[in-house]
């Protein structure tokens, strides 16, 4: 958060529930009233689902034959398959960046990343203290330290003000992660980075197919990493 909304995190948590509670009380208190509502269930109105959505099947006859020629396949070393190949040559239609490499999770491609970066012992990495743990995992394995900046109120993607203030003669890089789909100001950051030499890595785990002013993310970043992880 910037410094304006400086609250810590667990204050956070209990401040959206808490406005989310207080937003039904306060409905319900219009309703008593007589007030006029806008019909939603929250408000008293009838509940729009009914019925608890089934899960529905998670691949049919395409997946399980496709399966099946993997695993009919005489080697094991799959990212040099026809299947890795299709999925770099799809990949690089939404992400049309030169090198792609795939790995066995988005955590695995941002330890990657880092290492590839030349990151060691001491250096600091900035980064969003609100994300996954694998975003951070890659730094703390090369043994260095993570330092996270305050987060832009309304986004909580980085405040590039606040990635600025915590850079030391130690930072090497800054991990930017798009969350939940929301591109980071990558104009800002890429400019930050290049003023003081820094490598500046997306974290994509969580915005497949976002666009940040047109372009796709995993484009302006020296390196992007992307999660194939379910949610
Ligand atoms: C922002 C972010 N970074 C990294 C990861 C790690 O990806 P994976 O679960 O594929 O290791 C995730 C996963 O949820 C994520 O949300």
């Amino acid at each position: 958060m910037s410094e304006h909304y400086s609250i810590s995190r667990r204050q956070f948590v209990a401040g959206a529930s808490s406005a989310l509670v207080a937003g039904a009380g306060a409905a319900a208190a219009e309703k008593k009233a007589g007030g006029r509502t806008s019909g939603l269930a929250i408000e008293g109105g009838p509940k729009a689902v009914t019925k608890t959505p089934s899960g529905g099947p998670r691949w049919g006859e395409p997946e399980l034959k496709q399966l099946e020629a993997m695993l009919r396949q005489g080697s094991l070393f799959y990212w040099e398959g026809p299947q890795t190949k299709l999925l770099i040559e799809r990949f690089q239609q939404i992400c049309p960046r030169k090198y792609v490499q795939t790995c066995s999770s988005g955590t695995a491609a941002l330890h990657i990343a880092v290492a590839a970066a030349g990151i060691g012992p001491g250096d600091e990495v900035i980064t969003s203290p609100v994300t996954d743990i694998g975003t951070v995992i890659g730094v703390l394995y090369q043994q260095a330290v993570p330092v996270f900046a305050d987060l832009g109120a309304g986004t909580y993607n980085l405040d590039v003000a606040d990635v600025e203030r915590r850079i030391t003669p130690k930072t090497k890089a800054i991990i930017a992660v798009h969350l939940t789909g929301n591109p980071c100001d990558l104009d800002a950051l890429k400019a930050l980075a290049d003023r003081h030499k820094l490598i500046l890595i997306e974290d994509c785990a969580q915005a497949w197919g976002a666009k940040y002013r047109g372009r796709p993310i995993g484009t302006v970043g020296h390196f992007a990493c992307f999660s194939l992880q379910n949610s």
